[in-house]
């Protein structure tokens, strides 16, 4: 950084990087990617914009496993495209399959795994089946693959694994830790490479250019990165005690990210009130599942231990008071 003047890169992002990211491909996956395939976009959530704009033309749909992350539903609305939404069964981990998706008409379909809000993962059979059931009626299959990396007992699939006809979406928000530096990527199949760098170009012209020097670097911090999902772990174990204990035991179980998503029908129709009554009493933050599952999302929760352990350890501590004093 001392060295360059930090002006703008090429659209596509610096060349290093883009090689870098596609070496990540054979280390994390054994996957042999074409750097030219990778894109470098403004953290995930330009990804999306560059994904949807140049997959989709107005009007078309794309559907969405909920509960999801809202800000697809919102993005793929700004975009004049219509977010069709479809309720995942806790039986299938919250995540779609392709029996969800018979008889719905879409242009294209997204998934993520591990999910924000329920951290769940699609396995490689469960993935082929719906990027094949995708892929039969020509539509564009989308896999947001921000959380890998943050995985506990079983290793995340990428969609590149099951086919090269997808739209993978990565970031260095997370595994990285680098959410404030604007920085993530997409994997693309090589027709569509001139399409999106042109689209890059005029959206975003490049990625900030520090943060992606800085992004490069911390692809190789691999033992501060391990030690901080290290972390992850311990609270996630600490979650998954302590949580049930406090009276939250209808819970998804999170192979991966840093969520806990818990059906607390039984205790609530209102979880945003409910979420308000925890913050002032508990002083614990949690998010109301609205958001993510506008329909169901009245009974549900999300918590998140993305935080030091003691931090999850007090929060726990006061849940479990909260709880027994509301009875
Ligand atoms: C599932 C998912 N995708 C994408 C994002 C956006 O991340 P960013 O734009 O920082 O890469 C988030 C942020 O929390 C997320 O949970």
């Amino acid at each position: 950084m001392e060295r360059d003047a930090l002006g703008y890169t090429v659209a596509l992002g610096i060349p290093e990087l883009r090689a870098r990211i596609a070496r990540l491909y054979g280390e994390w996956y054994d996957v042999d990617l074409n750097p030219n395939r990778v894109v470098v976009t403004p953290g995930s959530s330009g990804g999306f914009i560059l994904a949807f704009s140049a997959l989709f033309d107005a009007g078309d749909r794309v559907a969405l496993g909920a509960p999801g992350y809202p800000s697809y539903r919102q993005i793929l609305k700004a975009l004049d495209l219509r977010p069709v939404e479809v309720q995942t069964a806790a039986e299938n981990r919250y995540q779609l399959t392709p029996a969800d998706l018979a008889g719905i008409d879409y242009e294209g379909a997204m998934v993520a795994s591990p999910s924000n809000p329920t951290g769940t993962m699609l396995g490689k059979p469960e993935l082929s089946a719906l990027v094949e059931a995708v892929q039969a009626r020509g539509a564009a299959f989308l896999s947001d693959e921000i959380y890998h990396g943050i995985d506990y007992d079983k290793k995340p699939v990428t969609a590149l694994q099951v086919s090269d006809d997808v739209c993978v979406i990565n970031s260095f928000s997370k595994y990285f830790s680098m959410t404030g530096w604007r920085v993530g990527w997409l994997v693309v199949p090589e027709a569509q490479v001139r399409q999106v760098e042109r689209l890059a170009q005029n959206f975003f012209i490049c990625a900030p250019n520090a943060s992606q020097v800085a992004a490069l670097a911390a692809m190789d911090a691999t033992e501060e990165l391990q030690a901080n999902l290290a972390v992850y772990a311990k609270n996630r174990a600490l979650m998954m005690e302590g949580l049930p204990k406090a009276g939250f035991d209808r819970i998804a179980p999170p192979d991966g990210a840093f969520y806990v998503y818990a059906d607390v029908g039984h205790l609530t129709d209102d979880s945003r009130a409910f979420a308000a009554e925890i913050l002032e009493k508990a002083g614990v933050a949690v998010t109301p599942g609205l958001d993510f599952d506008p329909e169901r999302g009245a009974g549900t929760l999300r918590f998140s231990y993305a935080r030091g352990t003691a931090e999850i350890e007090e929060g726990l501590a006061r849940l479990k008071t909260f709880m027994e004093t509301r009875g």
